[in-house]
């Protein structure tokens, strides 16, 4: 919770264009003190919440990074509560095109967004890169913690909403496989902005995620809070960078005990920063 809070003082100061110093100077504190909750060095003293969060013009829930949420996510938080792997322990095949094209030959830093119970995560760290991860699932992120200690290799993983998570640190692969499509459709523009911003020059993004196709039908589990993309939509976010793969394809899925299809894109692009 103490980095969530941190990345929402200061991205929701910012988005007041509030400087530390002005921010500091509303709460009768120092700026030194706002730096720190900043950096996550330290957290507010609860009794200064309610008037910080009415100066950042949110909520404390907000501020907190409980944003009204998504019970239908709770349907993974069930299914991960089993011992059995609900999606297996085999990684993706997008995981062989991030190793083919930037192969962990030198230190590398991956995030796997929506990491589920972490197949690809631990797969990417056994194979040598330097792996953060990240779900809604508490379950979902002990899981992957045990495939990591089971497979004797280290995954950063962390509970984190991508509503209003946002990255504070620079990675040389993006990566979300089957999770973006959870992100509101108003905060799209400003989630895929802070993941194409935070990939290194001559770095990654590995993504895939549902799209709507008009011959194939909703699939049969419902979730309020599900969006599926428009077909070719993820491709245009990265129009400006060199695009290595991307791909329509319609698959088969059992996921609810239903028997149905989904359609998917999946785009491997790679970050060329102008000189
Ligand atoms: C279809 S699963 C894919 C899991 C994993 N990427 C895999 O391929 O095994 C979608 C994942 O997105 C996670 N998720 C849903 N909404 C989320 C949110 N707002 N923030 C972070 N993760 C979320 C779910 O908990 C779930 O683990």
């Amino acid at each position: 919770m103490r980095e969530t809070l941190a990345a929402n003082i200061s991205r929701y100061r910012k988005n007041m264009g509030l400087t530390q110093d002005a921010l500091a100077e509303q709460l009768s504190i120092t700026f030194q003190a706002v730096s720190k909750w900043e950096t996550g060095q330290t957290v507010p003293d609860t009794a200064l919440l309610p008037k910080l969060a009415q100066a950042l013009n949110i909520s404390i829930d907000k501020l907190l990074g409980y944003s009204a949420f998504v019970s239908d996510v709770s349907h993974y938080e069930s299914d991960y509560r089993k011992d059995e792997y609900f999606w297996g322990i085999q990684p993706s095949m997008m995981c062989l095109k991030v190793i083919e094209l930037l192969p962990p030959t030198r230190p590398l830093k991956i995030l796997d967004i929506g990491c589920g119970e972490g197949k690809d995560a631990v797969f990417f760290a056994r194979c040598g890169y330097e792996v953060s991860a990240f779900d809604f699932s508490q379950a979902g992120i002990e899981k992957t913690k045990r495939l990591a200690d089971k497979a004797r290799v280290h995954v950063n993983a962390f509970r984190a909403n991508m509503w209003d998570y946002r990255l504070s640190e620079m990675y040389d692969v993006i990566f979300s496989s089957g999770a973006l499509h959870y992100i509101k459709p108003e905060l799209r523009d400003e989630v895929m902005t802070d993941y194409k911003t935070h990939v290194n020059d001559g770095g990654l993004v590995a993504l895939h995620v549902f799209v709507e196709k008009p011959f194939i039908p909703p699939p049969p589990e419902r979730e309020n809070h599900s969006y599926f993309w428009k077909s070719g939509q993820l491709f245009m976010y990265f129009h400006d960078w060199h695009i290595n793969h991307c791909t329509e394809y319609a698959f088969d899925c059992n996921s609810s005990g239903i028997p149905h299809r989904h359609a998917a894109n999946r785009l491997v692009a790679s970050c060329a920063k102008q000189a």
